[in-house]
């Protein structure tokens, strides 16, 4: 097996984060901390962990907060080491950012996270692409992109990473109908956000992805689907009859930091694994 590449992954980030009202309203919400370390951070992690050198975000007008992160802040950099506290710097500007291409592309309607993801297309020179939704965070001994990677190179295919999810959650996910082949799923449709009755099975869709450049094609030609907008999922059920593709069920602890209740469990799991917070916790 010769261990594909990922070079390229897309963060689609131009969501309004309503349900993080009011702190969203001048914060994205893949700026939340989880405890000192925003979201945004985590997922970025994650995609270098799994070989990317050029991070996407698909953005808009509200979010340049997220730009700001990411680059060299001279200044504050020049302050610290004059106030005797350079050991920060490496946390604001780390050594692994330095080789890493930002890219910055503006959705400037919000129309789905099909319509995101059609964004950046001129962008994407690579056969296959990431696309991490950063309020999903996953915390793992090998970063969950990297293990979607570990299944592209065994099928040079598109990957999803899909869990379990219990029958009340189904309505909020793309679901997907597959067949175990050895230790994965080969996909025979998805649908998005299927009614406990439709839904063909409980494995969900989360915020992972590797997919083939041929999506752009397809998602071109994808006819507003659920609540009018341009679903990855209808592109993905369409590329089913020329592509196989293939889902795979992670190892690690998922957060849902898209709802409140996701979001203090993050906090807790993460204090609780930090020596100085774990008594905090206890207590
Ligand atoms: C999107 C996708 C859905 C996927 C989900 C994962 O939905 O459309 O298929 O399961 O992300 O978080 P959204 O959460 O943007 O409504």
């Amino acid at each position: 097996m010769s261990e594909a590449q990922l070079k390229q992954v897309v963060f689609p980030v131009a969501g309004l984060g309503s349900r993080f009202l009011p702190v969203t309203k001048s914060i994205p919400k893949e700026m939340l901390p989880i405890i000192d370390k925003p979201l945004i951070q985590f997922a970025v992690e994650e995609a270098i962990q799994a070989g990317a050198e050029e991070i996407i975000f698909v953005t808009s007008h509200t979010k340049t907060a997220i730009e700001d992160y990411f680059s060299k802040n001279s200044e504050l950099e020049t302050r610290l080491r004059d106030s005797n506290k350079s050991e920060l710097i490496q946390t604001i500007y780390p050594d692994y950012l330095k080789n890493i291409k930002f890219s910055f592309v503006r959705q400037n309607e919000p129309n789905g996270l099909g319509h995101a993801i059609l964004q950046a297309k001129n962008l994407i020179t690579e056969d296959f692409f990431g696309i991490v939704l950063a309020d999903d965070l996953i915390l793992s001994d090998v970063g969950c992109l990297k293990q979607l990677k570990d299944i592209h190179s065994k099928t040079n295919s598109s990957v999803l990473g899909v869990f379990s999810a219990s029958d009340s959650e189904l309505k909020n996910y793309g679901v997907i109908d597959a067949t175990q082949e050895n230790d994965i799923l080969k996909l025979n449709s998805i649908i998005e956000k299927p009614s406990i009755n439709e839904a063909p099975s409980n494995l969900a869709v989360f915020g992972r992805y590797i997919l083939s450049k041929s999506i752009f094609n397809i998602l071109e030609e994808t006819k507003p689907g659920l609540n009018g907008e341009i679903q990855l999922t209808d592109a993905i059920r369409s590329s089913l009859s020329n592509d196989s593709v293939f889902a795979f069920e992670f190892q690690g602890r998922r957060f849902d930091c898209g709802s409140k209740e996701g979001y203090v469990s993050a906090i807790v799991d993460r204090a609780s694994h930090l020596e100085n917070f774990r008594e905090i916790v206890k207590k």
